[in-house]
């Protein structure tokens, strides 16, 4: 299924016409992240995974602001990494479920009942989460950070299926808080076996928020991004994709001779599909949905991010 708004090639046009024409005169930069919609990923100066919108967060110097297309931890993220310019998020109400299945009280608590743990926070984490952490990781980046680490327990928040991905690759004792994607859990082991079955020729490319008998299926487990150079730089023509659809905009576009196939059209996160493009034209009219992040708070969630930028 290719989510789109309910618009007119035209009427797209005109909207993304009036939003880059905003964005030279306020001097911004638009960053996406690959699960954005279509039209919305166009407009973008930079679209990527989470690890390279972190990255590029903290290179932005000549833009004025940042505005965000993509769900609140993201724009969190920059802004992390990023204090001194304004980051707007497009669709104040884009949230992530996941980020929201831990606050940092219940992080506190089981970092009391494991001591000697290592803290290792995914990304999907609210800033306050990622203050409480020894080291943050993405989907890119996951086994290497744990590896990083020199305790031999890891206490992995939110995502067990994730730390459970990690599990399977690193000899650590993994603790993992019970948190989910409730996007990818959609995609049942069954449903991916059927589009093996209907593309046997198909190299089958898994995100690891997906459960693990959905991973044990997998030719390669990758974030986002990593997906679309495996599929640039293979030899294969065709692939069954297991992660959000928004990705494969991206993938079509940039392995345009190859065929993609989604495992599932449940693959839909409905958050990342609340940013529109009139949402984009209106934060950036308004200038609304700054994100604020306490100093002290945003100071102890930086230690995190830096070191995982420092290791990956
Ligand atoms: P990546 O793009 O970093 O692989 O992350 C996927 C995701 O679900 C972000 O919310
Ligand atoms: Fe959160 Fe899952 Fe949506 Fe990513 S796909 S933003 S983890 S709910």
């Amino acid at each position: 299924m290719v989510v789109t708004s309910a618009h007119t090639r035209e009427e797209i046009a005109e909207l993304q016409a009036r939003i880059l024409e905003l964005k030279r005169k306020l001097k911004a930069v638009i960053v996406a992240h690959n699960y954005q919609r279509p039209e919305v990923q166009d407009i973008a100066d930079f679209v990527g995974d989470s690890l390279e919108l972190s990255r590029k967060a903290k290179e932005v110097v000549d833009a004025k602001e940042i505005i965000f297309c993509g769900v609140h931890f993201m724009a969190e993220t920059a802004a992390i990494l990023n204090p001194t310019r304004p980051v707007l998020l497009a669709e104040g109400t884009a949230g992530c479920p996941m980020a929201d299945m831990i606050d940092a009280a219940d992080l506190r608590e089981w970092k009391e009942r494991y001591p000697k743990a290592g803290v290792v926070c995914y990304v999907n984490t609210t800033a306050a989460v990622k203050a409480e952490c020894d080291i943050c990781c993405t989907s890119a980046n996951a086994v290497k950070i744990v590896e990083s680490l020199p305790n031999e327990e890891i206490l992995f928040v939110p995502d067990q299926n994730l730390g459970h991905y990690i599990s399977t690759k690193t000899k650590k004792k993994m603790i993992l808080y019970p948190g989910f994607c409730i996007t990818h859990k959609r995609l049942q082991a069954e449903q991916l076996l059927r589009a093996k079955e209907a593309h046997p020729e198909a190299v089958v490319l898994v995100h690891p928020e997906c459960v693990p008998d959905v991973v044990e299926q997998a030719d390669a487990v990758l974030s986002t991004s990593q997906m679309i150079k495996y599929a640039r730089e293979s030899p294969a023509q065709s692939f069954v994709i297991a992660t959000e659809e928004g990705l494969l905009h991206r993938l079509k576009s940039e392995a345009p001779n190859k065929t993609f196939y989604i495992a599932s059209n449940a693959l839909v996160c409905p958050n990342m599909k609340r940013t529109k493009l009139e949402a984009v034209l209106k934060t950036m009219e308004e200038q609304r949905n700054r994100i604020v992040i306490p100093e002290d708070v945003r100071l102890r969630a930086l230690r995190a991010v830096e070191r995982m930028l420092a290791v990956a």
